[in-house]
C-alpha cells in the first residue's frame, strides 16, 4: 500500500509568501535533511523549497506522531518564538498515504501553483531529487514515486492545456508587440529599466533583437539593463535630443504620471511619419493620452492585456479539473507499479538461491556423474540447466505478482 508515503508542507495557498521561510532548511544548514530522517526514523526524505512551497515528503511505515509538525518545525527553527512555532504549525498541513501521492502528482502538474500551469515545477522537481539523493536520503521508494511523479506530470502537460495560454503580461506584451509586425532588426527604445522591463528585455534577447537604446531616470541603471541586452544607454534628461528614432517604444515606469509627453514624442520621431508600435505596461500610464489619439500608433497597454491574461487563467482553471481526472488514473496506476516493485524487492533473492541449487548440483550432487559425461554431453546439460535455471526464476515472480494484483483488487471492491 502507499500508506508509507507522507508529506508536511506549507505552501501559498495556507501562508503569506513571506511565512513559508519559517518551515525552510537553510542553506547553512546542511547536515539538518539527514538529521531529520534520522531523528524521527523516517526511511527515505525528499525535500522541496520552491517559491510557492516547503515540503517534506518522507516515507514511514508504521504511526506518526500527532506533534510530528510542531517537532519538525522546532527542529529545522529553533529560533522560532512558541508563539510563531504554534502559528506556522497550524498553517502546514499532515498528508498520508494516496492523499500525499495525490499532492505530489497536483505540485507537479503545476495544479497546486501560484501561477497555475507554470511547468518550471517539474525542474525544481527533477533538481530537488538530484540533491536529496546525492545526500544519501532517498532511496527506491522515492526513485519509484518521483520517477512516476515527471512521467504524470509531462502527461498533464501533453494532455491537457493547463500549461497553454500565457498568464504573463510582459509575455503577452511581447507577443502583441511581434504580432502588430516588429521584427528583430527594428529599432526598439526603452524607457524604465526596472524589473518589468527587464523582464521584456530577456524576450528581446531571446528573439534575436539588436538594436536596442534604454533610457532610464538614474543613467547607471539604464546603462546596466542595456549592456546586458547588448545595447546602448541614453541620458533619461536628454532624452528630446535623442536622434537614433525607435520602431517599438516600450515604456515601463514606476512614474505616477504621463512621462511621454506628445512634445516630447513628436522630438523621438525625428520626423518620420510610419507607424510605430507603442507598449506602455506602466501603471497609471505613462504615455499620454494625446500620444494615442494624435500620433500613428498602435498601442499595447497594460488593462488590455491583464483581461487577456484573466481570460487565459479561466481557461487554464477549466483544464484543472481535466487533469483532476487523468491524476486520478495516475495514483491507481501507481497504485499497481508500486505493489509490482515490492514482489520483486520480495524475490530479489530468487535468482541467486536458484543459480545456487544448478551449481550444487553440478559441483555436489551430481559431480561424479556430470564428470563421466563426454565434453558434448556436458556442455548440454549445462545449456539444460542455464535454460531451467531462467524459467525457475521467473515462475514464482509471476506467480507473486498475480496474486499481489488479486488481492488489491479484492481490497479494492472491499474498500
Ligand atoms: N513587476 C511586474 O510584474 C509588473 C507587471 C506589469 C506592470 N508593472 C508596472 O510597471 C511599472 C514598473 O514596475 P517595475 O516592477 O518595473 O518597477 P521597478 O523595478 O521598481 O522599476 C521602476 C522603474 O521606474 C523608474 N522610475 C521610478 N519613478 C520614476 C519617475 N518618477 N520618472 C521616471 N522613471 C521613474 C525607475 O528608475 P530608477 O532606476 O531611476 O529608479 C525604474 O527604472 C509599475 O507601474 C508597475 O505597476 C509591473
Amino acid at each position: 500500500m502507499l500508506d508509507g508515503y507522507h508529506i508536511i508542507t506549507l505552501t501559498h495557498r495556507d501562508a503569506p509568501l513571506q511565512a513559508l521561510r519559517y518551515a525552510v532548511v537553510e542553506d547553512g544548514q546542511a547536515n539538518m535533511l539527514p538529521a531529520l530522517k534520522q531523528r524521527f526514523d523516517w526511511k527515505e526524505l525528499f525535500y522541496l523549497a520552491t517559491c510557492n512551497r516547503v515540503m517534506y515528503l518522507f516515507y514511514q511505515q508504521g504511526p506518526i506522531s500527532e506533534h510530528l509538525i510542531p517537532e519538525v518545525l522546532r527542529m529545522v527553527r529553533p529560533e522560532l518564538s512558541d508563539a510563531q512555532l504554534q502559528t506556522t504549525s497550524a498553517q502546514m498541513r499532515l498528508l498520508h498515504g494516496t492523499d500525499a501521492v495525490q499532492h505530489l502528482f497536483e505540485v507537479a502538474a503545476s495544479m497546486d501553483s501560484l501561477v497555475l500551469g507554470e511547468r518550471e515545477i517539474v525542474r525544481q522537481l527533477r533538481e530537488a531529487y538530484d540533491r536529496n539523493h546525492a545526500q544519501g536520503l532517498t532511496g527506491d521508494h522515492m526513485r519509484l514515486l518521483l520517477r512516476f511523479t515527471i512521467e504524470t506530470a509531462k502527461e498533464v502537460y501533453s494532455q491537457t492545456g493547463i500549461g497553454e495560454k500565457s498568464l504573463s503580461v510582459v509575455a503577452l506584451a511581447f507577443s502583441a508587440m511581434l504580432r502588430a509586425g516588429v521584427s528583430p532588426q527594428d529599432r526598439i527604445l526603452m524607457l524604465g529599466a526596472g524589473e518589468t522591463n527587464t523582464l521584456f528585455g530577456r524576450f528581446l534577447t531571446k528573439y534575436g533583437f539588436k538594436n536596442i537604446t534604454v533610457s532610464n531616470r538614474s543613467y547607471e541603471n539604464g546603462r546596466v539593463l542595456a549592456e546586458k541586452l547588448g545595447g546602448k544607454a541614453v541620458l533619461f534628461d536628454a532624452l528630446s535630443e535623442y536622434a537614433g528614432g525607435f520602431d517599438a517604444l516600450i515604456v515601463c515606469t514606476a512614474a505616477t504620471q504621463a512621462i511621454v509627453t506628445p512634445e516630447l514624442y513628436a522630438a523621438l520621431l525625428q520626423g518620420d511619419a510610419g507607424k510605430k508600435v507603442v507598449v506602455d505596461l506602466s501603471v497609471p500610464h505613462n504615455v499620454a493620452a494625446q500620444v494615442v489619439e494624435n500620433f500613428n500608433v498602435e498601442y499595447v497597454e497594460i488593462e488590455g492585456l491583464r483581461s487577456v491574461a484573466e481570460e487565459h487563467r479561466s481557461f487554464r482553471e477549466q483544464e484543472c479539473a481535466k487533469a483532476a481526472v487523468l491524476i486520478q488514473e495516475r495514483i491507481y496506476a501507481y497504485r499497481d507499479l508500486w505493489h509490482e516493485r515490492q514482489v520483486e524487492r520480495a524475490m530479489a533473492h530468487i535468482p541467486d538461491e536458484v543459480r545456487a541449487v544448478k551449481d550444487r548440483a553440478i559441483q555436489e550432487v551430481f559431480a561424479k556423474d556430470f564428470a563421466a559425461l563426454d565434453p558434448q554431453a556436458q556442455a548440454t546439460v549445462l545449456k539444460m540447466l542455464e535454460y531451467m535455471e531462467k524459467k525457475c526464476v521467473a515462475i514464482p515472480i509471476k506467480a507473486a505478482k498475480a496474486i499481489a494484483l488479486r488481492g488489491k483488487k479484492q481490497t479494492e471492491k472491499v474498500g
